[in-house]
């Protein structure tokens, strides 16, 4: 598919360039590093252009016009934007396995949550999740891929929709319009379908990376709670330097190097109200990291969804026996409960600990971080939170177990 060059900004030269192949001697790692200026046209995906060039490249044009590499196999964008980072982070596995499985370079979407939108790097590796499947940070997609092959007045977006003839509204509501909006992204077409994205044929078939060189859906391809097959995923999940070293610094102030045991309490309204009713369900939300995937009915219990204080304090104190734990860390989205664990914890002589953060504020994932780090886990089975950290601590071979679960 041969597209016109109507949005030719650039010396001819650079156009060359940017259509050539490798072979013509355009690559240029010394000139990766720095941020080029938009450099050229849509046609770059292009692939019969290719090759066309055997021009070479001069130092000062290199300099003038780095060439990025732009997938032929395409990019795949999607707005992270249901539930909580929990939530989030389940739908994020998902959508990398997807991508891998349309073979689609990644654009690393950005976390959103109360407190803002953070780029994907500020919490995680990049280099790591590379290692699974080809990934671009948000940040370097607008600068570099989309001025080539994405130029705003060719940013459709896709949704999946139930009815023929109903809209998209990609940037209809929260957090959907910020998300874009924090990208710079405008959609001047939306384009619904029908199949769900376990279809990758259909995906395919009707939006081809030569035609659609960037599939911007509205939501995650993926599942919430995250598909048992994906949860190793979270291998590829390693915090950034700056998050791992700041959940250092927390570990090292608060236990000294001492034993510790991590425990999350979710207890917010929102979840008091969620788990009213639990027990009519087989599984419910993230239930099935400690039910599996084909409980009985009745299995999820309300001590394990939102468990009594006399529940928290029974686990709390068997994992702080069994791990010879000098503290217990606690992270909350509301109540930690702390007057009832130091009571049912003095005879152990150990000391219960919490960052509250209207004292100080710190993010809510270095919860997360800390909790990996613990010698023994007790979480909520309900809860994509507490499944974060227990996929993280399964991957590395750490102990958990849960509440209202009496193993
Ligand atoms: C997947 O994409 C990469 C990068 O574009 C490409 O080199 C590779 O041939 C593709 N694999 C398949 C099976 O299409
Ligand atoms: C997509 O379809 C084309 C033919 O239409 C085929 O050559 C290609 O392998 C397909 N890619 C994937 C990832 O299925």
């Amino acid at each position: 598919m041969r597209q016109p060059l109507e949005h030719l900004l650039l010396p001819a030269i650079c156009l060359a360039m940017l259509l050539s192949s490798d072979a013509a001697g355009c690559t240029d790692a010394a000139s990766s590093e720095e941020k080029p200026a938009a450099c050229g046209t849509d046609a770059a995906a292009d692939e019969d252009a290719a090759g066309g060039g055997g021009q070479t490249c001069s130092q000062r044009e290199r300099e003038s016009c780095p060439r990025p590499d732009i997938d032929p196999s395409g990019y795949l964008i999607f707005c992270l934007c249901m539930g909580r980072f929990g939530n989030k982070v389940d739908h994020f596995l998902g959508g990398l396995a997807w991508a891998k499985r349309v073979n689609r370079t990644l654009v690393l979407p950005p976390w959103l949550s109360a407190e803002g939108s953070a780029p994907y790097e500020t919490l995680f590796s990049v280099d790591a999740v590379r290692r699974y499947h080809r990934v671009i940070t948000a940040d370097d997609f607008m600068r570099q891929v989309a001025p080539l092959v994405w130029p705003p007045e060719k940013r459709v977006g896709m949704c999946y929709v139930r009815n023929h003839g109903d809209d998209c509204k990609m940037v209809h509501g929260q957090p959907f319009g910020s998300f874009w909006r924090a990208l710079g992204i405008e959609f001047v077409r939306e384009i619904p379908y029908t199949f769900t994205y376990h279809a990758t044929d259909a995906f395919n078939a009707t939006f081809p990376p030569s035609r659609y060189p960037i599939l911007a859906l509205k939501g995650a391809p993926a599942s919430y709670p995250v598909n048992a097959g994906h949860r190793d995923l979270q291998r590829h999940l390693v915090w950034s330097d700056e998050m791992a070293a700041e959940g250092r610094a927390h570990v090292l102030r608060l236990f000294g190097g001492h034993r510790f045991v991590g425990v999350h309490l979710r207890n917010n309204y929102d979840w008091e109200r969620a788990c009213a009713g639990v027990h009519r369900y087989t599984n419910y939300m993230s239930s099935s990291q400690c039910l599996g995937d084909r409980p009985p009915v009745g299995a999820v219990t309300a001590e394990m969804c939102l468990p009594s204080p006399a529940e928290v304090v029974r686990a709390t104190r068997r994992a702080a026996i069994a791990a010879d734990a000098k503290f217990v860390y606690v992270a909350s989205d509301r109540d930690p409960m702390l007057a009832a664990l130091r009571e049912g914890l003095a005879d152990l002589s150990a000391q219960v600990v919490h960052l509250d953060r209207k004292v100080a504020p710190v993010r809510t994932e270095v919860d997360l971080v800390v909790l990996a780090m613990a010698d023994h886990f007790v979480g909520n089975c309900v809860s994509s939170f507490t499944a974060f950290v227990k996929r993280e601590r399964d991957v590395r071979g750490k102990p958990s177990s849960f509440f209202g679960i009496d193993e």
